[in-house]
């Protein structure tokens, strides 16, 4: 029997085991995945030991991302370029690896909900500079994105992540994004703004083209104020929850060794324990 976790500080509102037990129980795999408590403090060698807590891996979330990141023997370009480990797993070795598939859930999400979406052109505006934007970059840059804007409150973090990421990046202030929306074929938001218990995010689409594809990472609610004011001017839009779901993929095939799907069952599930 093969086992794995969510693990971070506190745990208790994790929808990973929902995920992960549906596809346990779809594909009839005799295999357990858990919440696990790992407080900040003892992260390292909680994940240094995995294996003698009886895991084969796990996934990781705040705020253990980056020690996960020191713990991992291995790390494949994602979590190298993001800096931030959420998926970890032993291989046949034992090697402790290391990826950060936040940014593949990102474009799987958008795949699946809107096969069409990277058709517009190379231009996209990520608003927010935290841990997801940075996951999300890296996904544009590696679908071929050749311009990636990156709007934030704080323009010195919009400028570290360009300056990290390379010069089809390019920070600007909050107050420029309204001459930026003109050129932009793909708006994303990164930040904590429309979240319930949040502010709303409020800004001002009038110079967004029609065409452009909107989405955001927040998932609750589902239809945030940015994507409800885009829709309503009539552009393309997709929700979070998806990429909640994508993410997922990746470390459930290297656990248990079948890639599972995003099916609407899936979706309604995790809806309904929102
Ligand atoms: P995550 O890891 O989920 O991306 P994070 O690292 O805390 O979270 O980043 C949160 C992002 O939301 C940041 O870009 C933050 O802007 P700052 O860098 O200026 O802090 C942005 N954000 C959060 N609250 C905000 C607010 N009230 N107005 C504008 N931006 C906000």
């Amino acid at each position: 029997m093969r086992n794995a976790a969510v693990t971070g500080h506190p745990i208790g509102h994790s929808k990973s085991p929902l995920i992960h037990g549906y596809w346990l129980k779809q594909h009839g795999i005799e295999g357990s995945y858990i919440a696990q408590d790992v407080p900040p403090e003892t992260a390292e060698v909680f994940y240094g030991s995995l294996a003698e807590h009886g895991f084969v891996g796990c996934n990781v979330t705040i705020p253990n991302k980056e020690h996960a990141y020191n713990s991992a023997e291995k790390l494949d370009d994602a979590a190298k370029m993001i800096g931030a480990v959420n998926t970890l797993w032993l291989d046949e070795a034992g090697v402790l690896n290391g990826s950060n598939t936040d940014g593949l859930g990102f474009l799987g999400n958008l795949d699946q909900m809107l096969p069409s979406w990277d058709n517009n052109g190379n231009k996209a505006i990520v608003l927010g500079a935290g841990g997801a934007s940075r996951a999300i970059i890296w996904a544009l840059l590696s679908r071929g994105y050749t311009e990636v804007y990156i709007a934030n409150r704080t323009l010195e973090k919009a400028q570290k992540l360009a300056d990290h990421f390379g010069p089809n990046t390019i920070a600007i202030t909050w107050d420029t994004l309204g001459e930026k929306l003109g050129e932009a074929d793909l708006l994303v938001n990164t930040t904590s703004l429309g979240m319930t218990g949040q502010p709303e995010l409020n800004i001002d689409l009038d110079n967004l083209s029609k065409s452009a594809v909107v989405t955001d990472i927040v998932y609750s609610p589902l239809q945030t104020k940015l994507l409800r004011d885009s829709a309503e001017r009539g552009n393309p839009t997709v929700d979070g929850l998806g990429m909640l779901l994508h993410q997922a993929v990746p470390g459930f095939e290297k656990w248990f060794g079948v890639r599972p799907e995003v099916t609407d069952e899936l979706r309604e599930i995790i809806l309904k324990e929102m």
